[in-house]
């Protein structure tokens, strides 16, 4: 068994990958993904990790075989979705010489490849339901079979699926095989999306600033706090990932009106509002929700077609200048500041409406 200790000794290990303290935050969520990584890292069961995209899922895989007792032995990740379904098998179990046309030598699959070590399995949704009977197979007594070969192979590896899907959706629509849900979720991982975690976002911009800023040699400065205010409201449907790589363009750019008001457009494109389907929903908290929302698109669209006029805009809308002072600052709307930026965008929207 791990101590929180061998985590932090890992991460170091790992050398590119954040700190700890940046990796975990301070949520609920992920100081309980903490506690059980600890605990199933170092026993060798099958681990499934499940988190929206962009929430850290390979990060926690890797971090799973660094920790484990064979650590030394090879980390091996199948991408599923990225090999066509026709070479996923010969990728995943190999072939024998003359199995197929144009098989002219024995090639061993990435399952043997992953001996006494780690094989990742990224997006195990993705595979159909021939190969999850045979991937059932290997979690049941470690037995796989090299297309055109006459007998089984046995191997000793530690498997670790990760989705980005609900796989109950997928058990009940027949596309995955519950039998197998099973098997590789011996141990569950769940990464929560970004929006669950806006306490850590803070830390987050202030590790990707310093890391951008060293690995391009830039010198971008902290970013201003009505920007972070941006950054808290936003919803951040590509969680850790949109967050770094907004980061990263500030840090090129050195231009904080670009970011905000790409943000603001991203906002105006979608309303994504939380539902989780596997628990109670609060449909008074939900339209709460959507109202806030739209009187937001509603007063920037108003306030874009005004070319940032405040007092013009209130007219339009029929409140106070006051009024509309506060629900500016309330939807977390960028102010004087970003004004002339989101008038010119407000141009070519209008524009290109
Ligand atoms: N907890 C975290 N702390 C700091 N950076 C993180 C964290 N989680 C993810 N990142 C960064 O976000 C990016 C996406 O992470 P990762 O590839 O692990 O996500 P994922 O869940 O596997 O996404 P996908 O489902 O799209 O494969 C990476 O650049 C990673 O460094
Ligand atoms: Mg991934």
């Amino acid at each position: 068994m791990t101590t929180t200790n061998s985590v932090s000794a890992l991460i170091q290990a790992l050398g590119e990958i954040p700190p700890e303290a940046v990796i975990f935050g301070h949520s609920e969520g992920m100081q309980a993904l903490r506690e059980r990584l600890d605990k199933v890292a170092g026993a060798n069961v099958p681990v499934l990790i499940q988190g929206e995209s962009g929430t850290g899922k390979d990060i926690i895989a890797r971090m799973i075989h660094t920790l484990s007792p064979w650590k030394s032995g090879p980390f091996v990740k199948v991408n599923c979705p990225a090999i066509p379904g026709t070479l996923l098998e010969s990728e995943l179990f190999g072939y024998e010489k003359g199995a197929f046309t144009g098989a002219f030598g024995m090639k061993p699959g990435r399952v043997e490849m992953a001996h006494r070590g780690t094989l990742f399995l990224d997006e195990i949704s993705e595979l159909d339901l021939g190969l999850q009977s045979k991937l059932l197979q290997l979690l049941q007594d470690g037995q796989f079979c090299r297309i055109g070969a006459q007998e089984d192979k046995k191997v000793e590896v530690r498997v670790v699926c990760a989705t980005n899907r609900h796989l109950e959706h997928e058990i009940e629509s027949g596309t995955f095989r519950q039998d197998l849900f099973y098997r590789i979720n011996v141990v569950n991982l769940y990464l929560p999306p970004l929006r669950e975690r806006r306490g850590d976002i803070e830390d987050l911009v202030h590790y990707f600033l310093e890391y951008y800023n060293r690995k391009y040699n830039c010198r971008a400065r902290a970013l201003s706090g009505e920007v972070m205010g941006l950054l808290q409201k936003y919803h951040w449907p590509g969680n850790i990932r949109e967050l770094e790589n907004l980061v990263k363009r500030y840090v090129i750019l050195g231009n904080e009106e670009a970011i905000s008001s790409d943000l603001v457009t991203r906002e105006q494109e979608m309303f994504n509002p939380d539902i989780n389907l596997d628990g109670p929903i609060s449909l008074k908290k939900l339209t709460r929700q959507a109202v806030r929302e739209l009187e937001r698109k509603v007063i920037l669209k108003v306030l874009q077609a005004n070319h940032w006029n405040r007092k013009q805009s209130a007219r339009a809308l029929s409140i106070s200048y006051r009024a509309l002072l506060y629900k500016i600052r309330d939807a977390g709307l960028p102010s004087n500041r970003t004004r002339r930026r989101q008038a010119e965008l407000a141009n070519s929207t209008v524009a290109a409406d």
